[in-house]
């Protein structure tokens, strides 16, 4: 009888620390809730105060705060043509899907790049299940 000796390979162990990211998923609304070209406001909590709109029949939700001095956007102008929300206080526009600023009034040119300086919409992701239900994906 003839055994075949096989050669252990020690092979290290690798210890890998792996970080969990849970994103929460929570129902806001139903999707006829919201017209096209349209948005409204959901206070989930005292922490998330989100803006959830339609436009040409596509949805987007954000942080209810304005990136340049947080003021509430669902007291803005929804521009669908240009995808973009026009915030009530000094008028900078940004895109509702992508969150870049795309727009500042002409009246403020002379103002201070410090004052001009802001940051992009902070956007959640939208699930529509079949039912109708509407998800925003929360870190
Ligand atoms: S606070 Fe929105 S444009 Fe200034």
């Amino acid at each position: 009888m003839i055994y075949a000796l096989e050669c252990l390979n020690y092979v290290p162990f690798i210890y890998e620390y792996t970080t969990v990211i849970i994103n929460l998923l929570y129902k806001v609304c139903e999707t006829k809730d919201i017209d096209n070209n349209a948005m409204k406001s959901f206070a989930i909590d005292t922490n998330n105060d989100i803006l959830i709109g339609k436009i040409n029949y596509k949805m987007f939700a954000c942080k209810n705060y304005c990136p340049h001095r947080a003021a509430r956007l669902s007291k803005s102008q929804l521009k669908p043509g240009e995808n973009r929300i026009a915030c009530y206080m000094h008028g900078f526009e940004y895109n509702v899907f992508t969150g870049k600023l795309e727009s500042i009034p002409n009246k403020w040119i002379n103002q201070s790049e410090g004052w001009k300086k802001s940051g992009e919409l902070v956007l959640y992701d939208v699930i529509e299940k079949e039912d109708g239900s509407v998800f925003v994906k929360l870190p």
